[in-house]
């Protein structure tokens, strides 16, 4: 029997782990019709503010030997375009697997308010707050803040009732690590996406001897091969700190089969891909489908369950 990759999260059963990371491929309808029709098991839309939002300046994306640099600055078509395509695709196919909605308000009044519309809607997916943009001007990413992020929890679970997870920056230290995963127990939580790029980072054209992004003087947040470990360490962190009931997303680093083994092996329920998408188009998914399968039928596993969060120690 072939190896299944089948998983579930939240009582839906997606026939495989990936999915794309929110950013990428997912700010038009058409980008999203495209997720819904490759072999993704799943996708999320792109991180949404209230109103239509131009983002930063360009050049804002660039791909760079090992990874990506960007400082898009949340960009996006508005929380209501979202919303309408989630609601229509509910009602054309009403059996397809949950829809991931993304959400990034500039305030706390701005996602308590998306928040309350996605709750008092008909919308039947699963919201993802992000709490760990690194690219708007003057606004720190939230989940750095300890204090805040519980007093956002704490405001968000007095009314949503429905399937939330939040998207997590990177963490660099066990006490880190800890006095987030005590934050995050003490709400009925479904997942945590771990991790969003490593923040404010730099890459220079040598040439030029210039940065390559304009936003924020060069500054910009890393992805791809670069933050594989930092995302893979995160995973585990969160994984062997949350309550069972609270799963881990896996994002960060991903090319290849044996990454996406690495990110389920630090107890990864789904994965996104960002970096590696952005090169590749949505055909990555077959691509990491049948590796993924390989490296498990070397194993001799058939199904993600026996692997999942079994990491050795030595
Ligand atoms: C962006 O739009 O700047 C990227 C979104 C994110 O990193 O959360």
């Amino acid at each position: 029997m072939p190896a299944s990759l089948s998983t579930e999260l939240l009582g839906s059963v997606f026939e495989n782990p990936f999915m794309n990371a929110s950013g990428v491929h997912c700010m038009y309808v058409n980008e999203l019709d495209e997720l819904s029709e490759s072999k993704a098991g799943a996708f999320i839309t792109k991180s949404s503010t209230p109103s239509e939002r131009a983002g930063n300046p360009e050049p804002r994306y660039i791909s760079v030997p090992l990874g990506s640099i960007n400082s898009m600055g949340l960009p996006n078509q508005g929380f209501e375009y979202y919303l309408d395509y989630a609601l229509q695709r509910q009602k054309k196919h009403p059996d397809s697997e949950p829809l991931f909605f993304s959400i990034a308000g500039m305030s706390i009044d701005e996602n308590l308010s998306m928040l309350e519309k996605l709750q008092n809607s008909e919308f039947n997916g699963i919201t993802e707050l992000n709490l760990s943009c690194p690219n708007v001007p003057g606004k720190p990413q939230l989940a750095y803040d300890f204090e805040l992020t519980k007093e956002i929890l704490t405001r968000v679970f007095t009314f949503f009732k429905k399937p939330l997870g939040v998207k997590l920056p990177p963490y660099f230290d066990f006490a880190h690590f800890d006095i987030m995963a005590e934050i995050l127990n003490g709400f009925p939580l479904a997942y945590v996406n771990c991790i969003n790029s490593i923040g404010n980072g730099l890459f220079i054209d040598i040439d030029n001897e210039s940065v390559v992004v304009k936003p924020k003087n060069g500054f910009g947040g890393i992805g791809g091969e670069y933050v594989k470990p930092t995302a893979l360490a995160n995973v585990r962190a969160f994984y062997t700190r949350l309550n069972p009931s609270i799963k881990v997303i896996g994002t960060g680093g991903i090319k290849n089969g044996k990454d996406v083994f690495e990110h389920l092996l630090c107890g990864a329920t789904m994965v996104q891909i960002g970096t590696e998408l952005q090169k590749e188009g949505v055909s990555i998914f077959e691509r990491l489908e049948s590796e993924l399968k390989q490296v498990m039928n070397n194993k001799g596993y058939k199904t993600i369950d026996e692997f999942r969060g079994k990491l050795n120690s030595l």
